[in-house]
């Protein structure tokens, strides 16, 4: 079950960066599939969502404009406020590609840890991302039930892993950069659905994004 929070966040002006791109872009169809229907992220699926990274690395930091940032600053903010209060300190970035992302979570979470699928991603997140790992969202290197917070940002969405590494206190954050704009983004009821098991989380807007924190009920 999602609360609503109400929008707090003055938006940047103007559209989003690539605000035009369609809501029913492939890549859309690919994280739909990974969040309902398990089976479907095959070793073919993998590789060649691998070589796209791999062929976008270069040019991912372009990404990283002013106004970006607000909704994973408002879901660090309010939506942790939320969240029953535990002892936070081990966090995943999956899908963090070149680090892009952690400048601003590092602060809150100092043992964050990066993994990406594509090799070209990560070679460029030195200097960024304190610890990173080539690894697969769907299979993470990790034990059981032994972190506190996943960041999914624009990330594909494997609901098994998340409920399967989170600590029972574990809080997932979501965030669509670019709203329902968003290629691999899902809106938070999506994200709740897809979840096993019962969770409760809060939503709201941000600048160009949306954002949602998931915990279990
Ligand atoms: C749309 S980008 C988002 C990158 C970054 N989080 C951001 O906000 O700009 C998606 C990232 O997820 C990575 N990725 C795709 N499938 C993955 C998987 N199964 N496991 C881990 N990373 C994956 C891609 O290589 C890419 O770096």
């Amino acid at each position: 079950m999602i609360s609503h929070l109400p929008v707090v966040t003055d938006g940047p002006a103007g559209d989003a960066p690539y605000a035009g791109m369609s809501a029913d872009h492939p890549m859309r169809r690919v994280t739909l599939a990974a969040a309902f229907a398990p089976g479907s992220w095959t070793d073919e699926r993998r590789r060649r969502v691998t070589e796209l990274f791999d062929g976008l690395a270069e040019d991912w930091s372009s990404r990283d404009v002013t106004g970006r940032e607000a909704p994973i600053l408002d879901a660090l903010d309010r939506g942790l406020a939320a969240a029953p209060a535990a002892e936070r300190r081990i966090a995943l970035d999956v899908g963090g590609a070149d680090g892009i992302n952690s400048r601003h979570l590092t602060p809150v979470f100092p043992e964050m840890i990066t993994l990406d699928l594509s090799l070209e991603m990560l070679q460029r997140s030195a200097g960024r991302a304190p610890s990173r790992v080539q690894a697969d969202g769907s299979c993470l290197p990790v034990s059981d039930r032994s972190v506190d917070a996943i960041f999914l940002i624009n990330a594909f969405l494997f609901p098994g892993e998340v409920e399967r590494v989170l600590a029972p206190s574990g809080v997932l954050i979501w965030v669509n950069s670019r709203g329902a704009a968003t290629p691999i983004g899902l809106p938070a009821p999506d994200v709740d659905r897809a979840l096993p098991g019962a969770w409760s989380g809060v939503a709201s807007s941000a600048g160009w994004g949306t954002w949602s924190v998931h915990w279990r009920s």
